[in-house]
Protein backbone atom coordinates (compact mmCIF):
# COMPACT_ATOMS: atom_id res chain seq x y z
CA UNK A 1 0.00 0.00 0.00
CA UNK A 2 1.11 3.65 -0.67
CA UNK A 3 -0.41 7.21 -0.69
CA UNK A 4 -1.40 6.27 -4.24
CA UNK A 5 -3.44 3.41 -2.92
CA UNK A 6 -5.49 5.65 -0.20
CA UNK A 7 -8.62 6.95 -1.95
CA UNK A 8 -9.34 3.32 -3.43
CA UNK A 9 -8.50 1.86 0.57
CA UNK A 10 -10.62 4.68 2.45
CA UNK A 11 -13.90 4.10 -0.09
CA UNK A 12 -13.85 0.18 0.76
CA UNK A 13 -13.01 1.33 4.83
CA UNK A 14 -15.80 3.44 5.25
CA UNK A 15 -18.16 1.13 4.18
CA UNK A 16 -16.34 -1.96 5.71
CA UNK A 17 -16.65 -1.42 9.66
CA UNK A 18 -18.88 0.61 11.81
CA UNK A 19 -15.91 2.70 12.79
CA UNK A 20 -13.55 3.27 10.23
CA UNK A 21 -10.30 3.78 10.32
CA UNK A 22 -8.93 7.64 9.32
CA UNK A 23 -6.47 8.11 5.92
CA UNK A 24 -3.75 9.47 9.05
CA UNK A 25 -3.95 6.14 10.59
CA UNK A 26 -3.38 4.47 7.59
CA UNK A 27 -0.10 6.83 6.60
CA UNK A 28 1.39 6.46 10.33
CA UNK A 29 1.32 2.61 9.15
CA UNK A 30 3.67 3.79 6.49
CA UNK A 31 6.45 4.88 8.53
CA UNK A 32 6.48 1.85 10.59
CA UNK A 33 9.15 -0.59 9.87
CA UNK A 34 7.25 -3.38 11.73
CA UNK A 35 4.31 -2.83 9.98
CA UNK A 36 3.43 -4.76 6.43
CA UNK A 37 0.27 -2.33 4.39
CA UNK A 38 -0.44 -4.37 1.87
CA UNK A 39 -2.89 -4.24 -1.11
CA UNK A 40 -4.41 -6.38 -3.81
CA UNK A 41 -5.14 -4.57 -6.94
CA UNK A 42 -6.95 -5.22 -10.32
CA UNK A 43 -6.21 -4.03 -13.51
CA UNK A 44 -5.62 -0.59 -14.06
CA UNK A 45 -5.01 -0.43 -10.00
CA UNK A 46 -8.24 -0.81 -8.70
CA UNK A 47 -8.22 -1.45 -5.30
CA UNK A 48 -9.71 -4.35 -4.45
CA UNK A 49 -8.61 -5.28 -1.09
CA UNK A 50 -6.22 -4.58 1.68
CA UNK A 51 -4.53 -5.69 5.01
CA UNK A 52 -2.17 -4.28 7.80
CA UNK A 53 -0.64 -6.56 9.66
CA UNK A 54 2.50 -5.60 12.56
CA UNK A 55 4.88 -7.76 13.82
CA UNK A 56 6.87 -7.24 16.89
CA UNK A 57 8.72 -9.48 18.89
CA UNK A 58 8.45 -12.80 17.04
CA UNK A 59 4.38 -12.14 17.40
CA UNK A 60 1.95 -10.56 14.75
CA UNK A 61 -0.81 -9.04 15.20
CA UNK A 62 -3.65 -8.58 11.87
CA UNK A 63 -5.19 -4.96 12.33
CA UNK A 64 -6.59 -4.44 9.37
CA UNK A 65 -9.10 -6.46 6.38
CA UNK A 66 -11.33 -5.49 4.25
CA UNK A 67 -12.39 -6.45 0.93
CA UNK A 68 -14.74 -4.34 -1.73
CA UNK A 69 -18.54 -5.32 -0.99
CA UNK A 70 -18.60 -5.94 -4.75
CA UNK A 71 -15.58 -8.51 -4.76
CA UNK A 72 -16.69 -10.32 -1.56
CA UNK A 73 -16.36 -14.18 -1.79
CA UNK A 74 -13.50 -14.39 -4.48
CA UNK A 75 -10.86 -15.33 -2.78
CA UNK A 76 -9.36 -12.55 -2.39
CA UNK A 77 -9.54 -12.08 1.37
CA UNK A 78 -7.65 -15.21 1.42
CA UNK A 79 -5.00 -14.03 -0.43
CA UNK A 80 -4.28 -11.05 1.38
CA UNK A 81 -4.47 -13.35 4.57
CA UNK A 82 -2.31 -15.85 3.53
CA UNK A 83 0.70 -12.71 2.24
CA UNK A 84 0.23 -11.56 6.01
CA UNK A 85 0.92 -15.18 7.21
CA UNK A 86 3.90 -15.49 4.66
CA UNK A 87 5.42 -11.41 5.93
CA UNK A 88 5.07 -12.52 9.62
CA UNK A 89 7.01 -16.06 9.00
CA UNK A 90 10.26 -13.93 7.29
CA UNK A 91 9.90 -11.10 9.77
CA UNK A 92 10.09 -14.41 12.51
CA UNK A 93 7.01 -14.46 14.00
CA UNK A 94 5.92 -17.76 15.32
CA UNK A 95 2.50 -16.93 15.75
CA UNK A 96 -0.11 -14.51 14.86
CA UNK A 97 -3.26 -13.09 16.12
CA UNK A 98 -6.11 -10.98 15.72
CA UNK A 99 -9.56 -9.40 17.07
CA UNK A 100 -12.79 -10.06 15.58
CA UNK A 101 -16.37 -8.80 16.49
CA UNK A 102 -18.33 -11.94 17.88
CA UNK A 103 -21.04 -11.21 15.03
CA UNK A 104 -18.67 -11.44 11.99
CA UNK A 105 -19.35 -14.50 11.16
CA UNK A 106 -17.37 -13.91 7.57
CA UNK A 107 -14.18 -13.13 9.03
CA UNK A 108 -14.53 -15.98 11.55
CA UNK A 109 -15.12 -18.58 9.08
CA UNK A 110 -12.40 -17.19 7.15
CA UNK A 111 -9.68 -17.46 9.72
CA UNK A 112 -10.73 -21.07 10.70
CA UNK A 113 -10.49 -22.19 7.43
CA UNK A 114 -6.76 -20.86 7.37
CA UNK A 115 -5.85 -22.71 11.09
CA UNK A 116 -6.37 -19.69 13.04
CA UNK A 117 -8.00 -21.11 16.57
CA UNK A 118 -10.36 -19.78 19.74
CA UNK A 119 -8.45 -17.95 21.95
CA UNK A 120 -11.00 -16.04 24.15
CA UNK A 121 -13.68 -13.20 24.18
CA UNK A 122 -12.88 -9.71 25.26
CA UNK A 123 -16.14 -8.04 26.90
CA UNK A 124 -17.58 -5.20 25.09
CA UNK A 125 -14.36 -4.63 23.54
CA UNK A 126 -15.78 -2.81 20.38
CA UNK A 127 -16.97 0.42 22.40
CA UNK A 128 -19.24 1.65 18.85
CA UNK A 129 -21.05 -1.52 18.99
CA UNK A 130 -20.85 -2.80 22.53
CA UNK A 131 -19.77 -5.72 20.89
CA UNK A 132 -17.64 -8.90 22.44
CA UNK A 133 -14.52 -9.48 20.33
CA UNK A 134 -13.43 -13.10 19.47
CA UNK A 135 -9.56 -13.49 19.66
CA UNK A 136 -8.14 -16.10 17.62
CA UNK A 137 -4.30 -17.44 17.27
CA UNK A 138 -2.49 -19.58 14.90
CA UNK A 139 1.33 -20.92 14.60
CA UNK A 140 3.31 -19.39 12.11
CA UNK A 141 5.98 -22.00 10.79
CA UNK A 142 8.95 -21.76 9.14
CA UNK A 143 7.74 -23.24 6.19
CA UNK A 144 4.52 -20.26 5.88
CA UNK A 145 7.48 -18.31 4.80
CA UNK A 146 7.65 -20.26 1.68
CA UNK A 147 6.36 -18.49 -2.07
C1 LIG B 1 -13.89 -10.86 5.93
C2 LIG B 1 -13.53 -10.49 4.50
C3 LIG B 1 -12.20 -9.73 4.48
C4 LIG B 1 -13.37 -11.80 3.68
O1 LIG B 1 -12.90 -11.46 2.40
P1 LIG B 1 -13.39 -12.26 1.09
O2 LIG B 1 -12.51 -11.87 -0.04
O3 LIG B 1 -14.85 -12.05 0.89
O4 LIG B 1 -13.14 -13.77 1.53
P2 LIG B 1 -12.76 -14.99 0.58
O5 LIG B 1 -13.53 -14.92 -0.71
O6 LIG B 1 -11.28 -15.10 0.49
O7 LIG B 1 -13.36 -16.20 1.42
C5 LIG B 1 -12.56 -16.97 2.27
C6 LIG B 1 -13.42 -17.74 3.26
O8 LIG B 1 -14.09 -16.82 4.13
C7 LIG B 1 -15.38 -17.36 4.48
N1 LIG B 1 -16.40 -16.44 3.98
C8 LIG B 1 -16.23 -15.40 3.14
N2 LIG B 1 -17.41 -14.75 2.95
C9 LIG B 1 -18.32 -15.39 3.69
C10 LIG B 1 -19.71 -15.19 3.94
N3 LIG B 1 -20.40 -14.20 3.37
N4 LIG B 1 -20.33 -16.04 4.81
C11 LIG B 1 -19.66 -17.04 5.40
N5 LIG B 1 -18.33 -17.29 5.19
C12 LIG B 1 -17.68 -16.47 4.36
C13 LIG B 1 -15.46 -18.72 3.83
O9 LIG B 1 -14.94 -19.67 4.73
C14 LIG B 1 -14.53 -18.55 2.65
O10 LIG B 1 -14.01 -19.76 2.18
P3 LIG B 1 -14.77 -20.57 1.00
O11 LIG B 1 -14.90 -19.62 -0.14
O12 LIG B 1 -13.84 -21.71 0.71
O13 LIG B 1 -16.08 -20.97 1.56
C15 LIG B 1 -14.67 -9.65 3.83
O14 LIG B 1 -15.90 -10.30 4.06
C16 LIG B 1 -14.76 -8.22 4.34
O15 LIG B 1 -14.10 -7.33 3.82
N6 LIG B 1 -15.60 -7.99 5.37
C17 LIG B 1 -15.76 -6.63 5.93
C18 LIG B 1 -14.54 -6.22 6.73
C19 LIG B 1 -14.27 -7.21 7.84
O16 LIG B 1 -15.16 -7.71 8.50
N7 LIG B 1 -12.97 -7.49 8.07
C20 LIG B 1 -12.53 -8.40 9.11
C21 LIG B 1 -12.36 -7.67 10.39
S1 LIG B 1 -11.77 -8.75 11.68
Amino acid sequence: MGPSDLDGVMEIEKVSFPTPWSREMFIEDFHRDFSDTLVAAGPGDEILGYAVCWTIAGESHLLNIAVHPARRGQGIGRALLIECIRRAARAGASVIYLEVRAGNVAAQRLYRSMGFEFRGIRKGYYTDTAEDAVIFDREVRKSDAAG
